[in-house]
């Protein structure tokens, strides 16, 4: 087997409530997390006779500008994978990308969970998934989430425990979702460091739901869902962060008729969700004319298999 190639979904935080700074500098966080029917596509391929990772990274259009390979997340995925294992084949990554960087889908996550899952098929398998999982969380916060395949999760810890949500086929998966991101990249230490400032100057202090209560409302209508996003308020409330911008996309999906709408992850991207795939498209068609990235797309309904769906060639 010398070529896989895998799916690398974008994902949602459809709610994300942030605990204090802990000690370690990262902050407690408690989340679902779900994955969607939209995102990137990883290939990798056996590149005999080279020694360091070639990183080619394609698709559309994106409006952000490109990095270097070596800061690239699947590089990096690549390079610790190979220090773990001993296994440093030459490869080459080709990465398909849809998911605008920097937005709070985990484009660059989902794209590190493809290339480690991908890499130990192409290796023969010489890792397990707890030590998958451990090199995962140390590329970054969302790996974990991906690397377990699932299409929901109840995300806690700073995002290394991952407990699968079973989706409620007849009620959250019927749904559509508009993805509006405003064209700006968001820092996700930066969105820390403002939440942290922006409750010290007396914002409310966290606060976690009951998990089962969270659980239980993904069968009920959006309109009356008790999700909500930590970043939201602390950006709305800073001009120096694009709060005016977030206001007006959310303001235009509740006028094009979202049941419900959000912030997903520490930013860019807001979400719109639908009941009717209609006023979904012509939400889309709408704020298409007015923001550079607008999809309508749904959640994934199943778990992403592994092996199935390793394709190889
Ligand atoms: O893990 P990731 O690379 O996504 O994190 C980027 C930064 O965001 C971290 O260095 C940390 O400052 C912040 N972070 C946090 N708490 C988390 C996740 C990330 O404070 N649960």
């Amino acid at each position: 087997m010398e070529k896989i190639r895998v799916q690398a979904p974008a994902k949602v935080n459809l709610h994300l409530a942030v605990g204090e700074r802990r000690p370690d500098g990262f902050h407690g966080l408690e989340s679902i997390f779900l994955a969607l029917a939209f995102g990137d596509t990883v290939q990798l391929e056996m590149m005999p006779g080279k020694k360091m990772p070639e990183i080619v990274m394609e698709g559309e259009e994106t409006p952000f500008e490109p990095i270097p390979p070596e800061e690239n997340i699947v590089f990096r995925a690549i390079s610790l994978f190979g220090n773990r294992t001993g296994f440093t084949r030459g490869i080459r990554a080709i990465v398909e990308k849809r998911i605008p960087p920097g937005g709070g889908l985990g484009g660059g996550s989902s794209d590190a969970a493809a290339a480690l899952l991908a890499l130990n098929s192409l290796a023969g398998g010489p890792l397990e998934a707890a030590a998958l999982a451990e090199i995962g969380a140390s590329l970054g916060s969302d790996v974990p989430f991906f690397l377990a395949r699932t299409a929901a999760a109840w995300v806690s810890g700073r995002g290394e425990h991952v407990q699968p949500v079973s989706v409620p086929v007849h009620a959250l998966a019927l749904l559509h979702w508009v993805l509006v991101n405003p064209g700006f990249s968001s820092g996700t230490g930066t969105a820390f460091r403002l939440l942290d400032e922006f409750r010290d100057s007396g914002a409310p202090q966290a606060r976690f739901l009951p998990k089962e209560a969270l659980l239980g409302a993904l069968t009920t209508h959006p309109a009356s869902w008790p999700f909500f996003n930590d970043f939201l308020p602390a950006f709305l409330d800073n001009s120096g962060t694009n709060g005016a911008v977030y206001r007006e996309i959310l303001a235009q999906l509740v006028e094009l008729g979202a049941d419900f709408t959000g912030l997903s992850g520490s930013g860019s991207t807001c979400f719109g969700v639908f009941g009717e795939e209609e006023a979904a498209r012509t939400a889309e068609k709408s704020l298409a004319t007015v923001w550079p990235f607008v999809k309508t797309t749904e959640i994934l309904k199943t778990s992403l298999c592994i092996k199935n769906c390793l394709r190889s060639e």
